[in-house]
This record gives structure tokens, C-alpha cells and sequence, in this order.
């Protein structure tokens, strides 16, 4: 009988979970044995890795946080221990992996697929930061919950009429920060793909109080600055009052949305039906709707795009 594992690997999103059940699930349909790795490469290492029936993937699909548990694992960068690891699937007959994850986690994957494993990325991710899929699993968890927390913002923002700075996660992306903005209203998005001109956001802060605005939210991404660093900033071109908000490790929680967990499920089931197909070293995606595959080396190719037509509308909204 056919075995494949699967793991979950680097910051973990709502939908991870509904991923795994995905996998688990349409894998004892198509007659294979799933094996479930915990705590990512790591536990790939230390070989802890348990066979999993339909019961064991029961009640998670509303779950936040991932059943499998997550880590980081930086040594497996090295040869050695990935040989550990292709050892522990090799001595159980797992010839495949499923890698639900960021990039970081896919560069683990791309390297077991060079090294005798058939390996399938799933891109779960509250980033959005990955080639190849128009959304990855959690990004619109993580929007739904910034812009709850910047709608309860802006009536304390309006109630003492202050400019309120909300930093939000994303790495070295800007998705989450734009799309918030976009969806919160925000006056003001800082994100790393566009340059940030500090004195110009003052002067629309400025301006935007002479004609009566009551309050004003900077949604700032973290691959840009801090919202305290921002404060800073701010004020050496206006002097205002402002609060500054960072929403941090909430971002990561909660049930995951209705789209997240479609996605999920979608995702997991096509990477199960992909390496039953022989296909490998590739990452699933959603393009258009449509269930996509990407190798690797593409995905790796260019580095992450911002929508600029929304990023624009962002500009021409907020005037
Ligand atoms: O990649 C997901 C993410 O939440 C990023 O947005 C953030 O920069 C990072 O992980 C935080 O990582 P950690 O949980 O290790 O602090």
C-alpha cells in the first residue's frame, strides 16, 4: 500500500488544520496510508511521526492553530539532518510528503524532493506571500481579524479624535496591510513594496484635519517599521497625539474563516491526488479559481508582487 506523510511547518494559520484533514482524508479515500509528522522538520528528525485513521482528523476543521503543531527548524539546512529525516519516512515505506507551509518550509521540501522524497507544498501562510497562488490558507482569517480589530480602533479613535498607528504582520509582505486598509478604511497603508514617504503622510494628516476629519488609522506593515518607530517619525513633521496599536500573534488565531477552510480542503485533497499522479516538487496553488500547480524553482524564481491596481485604489479612496 501506497504511504505519504504530512506535516505542518513554519508560523502556523487557521486552516492548517483543515489542510491536514484534507490530506488525511482524501488519502484513506484514494486507498493510501497517512502518516502525520508533528512539530514540522523537527519532528521529521526525531522521527516523530504517527500513522493516522479518519478519527484522528475529526472535529479540527474549525480549529485555529494546527493538530500537528508547528516549529521552526534552521538546522535543516544541513545535509545531515535531512538524511535523518528522508531515513524515518525511507524505514516506514513513506515515499511522499505533504509540506503545509511558507516559502521557508517549501525551500525544506524542495531539497527532500531532490533527496529521494516525492514532496507536495500546500502554501499556508497568513503572509499571502507566495508565488503560484493567488491566496494562501489563512490569509483571510487574519484580514477578518485586523479589521475587526481596526473597526473597534477607529470608535475609540473617533471618540478622542486621534490618529491611531495599527501594525500588523506580514513579514516582508504587504497583503495583509493592504488589503486591511483597504477594508478598514484606513486613511494612510505603509507597505515594503512601496516606497513610504513620511513627511507626504503628514501633510494628508494635516490636511485632512483642516477640512474637519475627526480621527485618522495608519496601517502599517511590519516589513516597513514599527508602529512605534512610525510615531516617531510622524512627529517630526506634525505634532499630533497618537496611539500606537500592535496587533501581533492574534493575527495568527482563531476559527478559520468559511473561505479559508474551502481553500484548505481544496488544496490538500489536489496535493494528495498530484503525487498519486507522480507529479513532485511542486507547490498547489489557486489561480483564477482554478487549482494550480507550481515547481518549485518557479515559485523561488521572483520574489512576492503587490496588487498595484488595489494598492492605487487604496490611494484614490482615502483622498
Ligand atoms: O510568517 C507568519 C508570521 O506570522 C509573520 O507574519 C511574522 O513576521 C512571523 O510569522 C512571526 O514569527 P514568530 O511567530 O516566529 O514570531
Amino acid at each position: 500500500m501506497k504511504k505519504i506523510a504530512v506535516l505542518t511547518s513554519g508560523g502556523d494559520s487557521p486552516g492548517m488544520n483543515a489542510a491536514v484533514r484534507a490530506v488525511v482524508r482524501k488519502g484513506i479515500y484514494e486507498g493510501v496510508e497517512v502518516h502525520g509528522v508533528y512539530q514540522g522538520y523537527q519532528g521529521l528528525v526525531n522521527d516523530n511521526i504517527k500513522k493516522l485513521e479518519l478519527g484522528d482528523v475529526g472535529d479540527i476543521i474549525q480549529r485555529g492553530g494546527t493538530k500537528l503543531y508547528s516549529a521552526r527548524c534552521p538546522e535543516f539546512i544541513e545535509p545531515e539532518v535531512r538524511k535523518k529525516a528522508v531515513e524515518n519516512l525511507q524505514k516506514r515505506g513513506i515515499d511522499s510528503l505533504v509540506v503545509i507551509g511558507g516559502d521557508g518550509s517549501y525551500r525544506g521540501a524542495q531539497r527532500l524532493n531532490e533527496e529521494g522524497i516525492k514532496t507536495m507544498g500546500v502554501p499556508g501562510t497568513i503572509d499571502n506571500d507566495i508565488n503560484g497562488t493567488d491566496y494562501t490558507i489563512g490569509f483571510d482569517t487574519a484580514l477578518n481579524t485586523i479589521i475587526d480589530a481596526v473597526d473597534r480602533i477607529r470608535d475609540t479613535a473617533t471618540s478622542h479624535e486621534r490618529t491611531f498607528i495599527v501594525e500588523v504582520m506580514g513579514r516582508d509582505a504587504g497583503d495583509l496591510a493592504l488589503w486591511a486598509g483597504v477594508a478598514g478604511g484606513a486613511e494612510t497603508i505603509l507597505i515594503p513594496e512601496s516606497h513610504s514617504d513620511i513627511k507626504e503622510v503628514a501633510e494628508r494628516i494635516e490636511t485632512g484635519m483642516k477640512r474637519g476629519k475627526k480621527h485618522s488609522i495608519i496601517i502599517v506593515a511590519e516589513g516597513v517599521m514599527t508602529a512605534a518607530q512610525c510615531a516617531v517619525e510622524l512627529r517630526k513633521y506634525i505634532n499630533i497625539d497618537t496611539r500606537e496599536s500592535v496587533l501581533g500573534h492574534m493575527q495568527r488565531g482563531g476559527k478559520p474563516t468559511g473561505s479559508d477552510r474551502v481553500l484548505a480542503s481544496r488544496l490538500g485533497a489536489y496535493a494528495v491526488e498530484l503525487l498519486l499522479n507522480d507529479v513532485r516538487g511542486h507547490a498547489v496553488g489557486i489561480e483564477n479559481n482554478r487549482l494550480t500547480k507550481t515547481s518549485f524553482d518557479r515559485v523561488f524564481e521572483e520574489s512576492h508582487r503587490i496588487d498595484e491596481g488595489l494598492f492605487r485604489l487604496s490611494k484614490e479612496l482615502s483622498i
